[in-house]
């Protein structure tokens, strides 16, 4: 298993540190005070091409690998988590069903709107009665003629209320289990969808999250996205590529932590001199720096197995998701102690940090979620 980095990846890592450093991390204290979407980063994201990376050029994108992908949310990560998560969802997860199960109409429709930012994706997948068991969900979607109505709650919506389009699952035949999930494309506007008002989360607040409802929510046949049936297992694929992003959204905002504690620690004098003159903190530092290393080598090689085709992409995908995101909210506690009192301080950056670290161990599928899928793989029953 090799991954090597391109000319073309490192040139795309500098664009984006760029980016980021200059225009997302000077405003990332203020998006996360106010709750406020990011508009501005989204569009001129848009503007530099970035969010068709992953996006064939055929559809108006870079045509781009999973690994480029990964640099993307890397880099936005490491100066907002936030930013980095509302565009992975739409640039990510929901183009990528797009690419996987949508008909040519449906990708000319959505994928260059979705690069030239004319419209934001969501993923609708979890219920507040199914999270972890996504296979029970209970949204039906039921055809009547040319058309199928919707119906049921859709809960921890990323994107949700401020997307132009949702992925929906429902069920569309009970009597079949997964088999009987189809996914839908469901526009904003459409009678019958309708939004709650934002969650108030500890932390990613820039990122816009609610409940995504649908009342006898009346759609064409032609919004089903792949064959009927096919929801469940087309949710799955894009849900383990998935895994990978936020496994690199986990090192960049760790990565982020990482650089500011040990700045602030040369800067910081006690006992007379800089604190991190003390060898016990440069210890901290090392550990910290070994954990990320590994993290990040798995997060690129669980990439680079999807662009591949690896037959254990999956799995690897699920172990980087869970390595990843343990190690990140593990590193940046420990940065938040190495500012002392005022890592825990909303004034400095740290504390962002670590309320947004945090939900990444539980979204795209818990890490309990993430070791169910790996002991299957390991025991051969997936
Ligand atoms: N790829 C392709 N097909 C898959 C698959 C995969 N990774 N996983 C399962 N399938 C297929 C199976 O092969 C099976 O197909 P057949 O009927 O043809 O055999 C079918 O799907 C059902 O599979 P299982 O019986 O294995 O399914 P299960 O009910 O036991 O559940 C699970 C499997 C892995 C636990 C799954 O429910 C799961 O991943 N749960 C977590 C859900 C999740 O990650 N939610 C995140 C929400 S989205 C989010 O957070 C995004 C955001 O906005 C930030």
């Amino acid at each position: 298993m090799s991954i090597v980095f391109t000319q073309a990846h490192e040139d795309l890592r500098a664009l984006v540190r760029d980016f980021a450093n200059k225009e997302l991390a000077p405003r990332a204290a203020q998006l996360d005070r106010d709750h406020a979407f990011p508009t501005e980063a989204w569009k001129r994201a848009g503007e530099m091409g970035l969010l068709g990376v992953m996006v064939p050029v055929e559809y108006g994108g870079e045509g781009m690998d999973h690994v480029a992908f990964c640099i993307f949310v890397e880099e936005l990560a490491r100066a907002d988590g936030a930013v980095a998560l509302v565009l992975d969802v739409t640039a990510g997860i929901v183009g990528e069903c797009i690419l996987m199960a949508g008909s040519e109409e449906q990708k000319r429709k959505y994928l260059p709107a979705f690069c030239r930012t004319e419209r934001l994706g969501a993923f609708c997948l979890s219920e507040p009665g199914s999270g972890s068991d996504a296979a029970a969900l209970s949204t039906r979607g039921q055809q009547k003629g040319n058309h199928y109505v919707l119906n049921g709650t859709k809960t921890f919506i990323t994107n949700g209320g401020v997307a132009d389009v949702y992925v929906v699952m429902a069920r569309t035949d009970p009597a079949k289990g997964a088999r009987g999930i189809s996914a839908f494309l469901v526009e904003k506007g459409t009678p019958g969808l309708s939004f709650s008002p934002p969650f108030e989360k500890m932390g990613l607040n820039a990122s816009h999250t609610c409940q995504v409802i649908l009342e006898d929510c009346r759609v064409s046949a032609e919004c089903l996205l792949g064959p009927e049936g096919n929801g469940f297992k087309m949710a799955m694929r894009a849900l383990d590529s998935a895994r990978a992003a936020v496994s690199a959204q986990a090192v960049g905002i760790a990565q982020g932590a990482l650089d500011y504690a040990i700045e602030y620690t040369k800067q910081r004098e006690a006992f007379g001199q800089p604190v991190i003159g003390n060898q016990g903190i440069q210890f901290f530092f090392a550990d910290m720096a070994a954990q990320l290393a590994a993290a990040r080598a798995l997060a690129y090689q669980s990439a680079w197995m999807f662009d591949v085709e690896h037959p254990e992409r999956a799995k690897y995908a699920a172990m980087a998701k869970l390595f990843c995101t343990e190690a990140a909210a593990k590193i940046v506690g420990e940065a938040v102690v190495m500012l002392g009192g005022y890592g825990y301080m909303r004034e400095y950056p740290i504390e962002k940090m670590y309320r947004d670290v945090k939900a990444l161990q539980i979204y795209e599928g818990t890490n309990h979620i993430q070791r169910v899928v790996i002991a299957r793989h390991l025991l051969g029953t997936r």
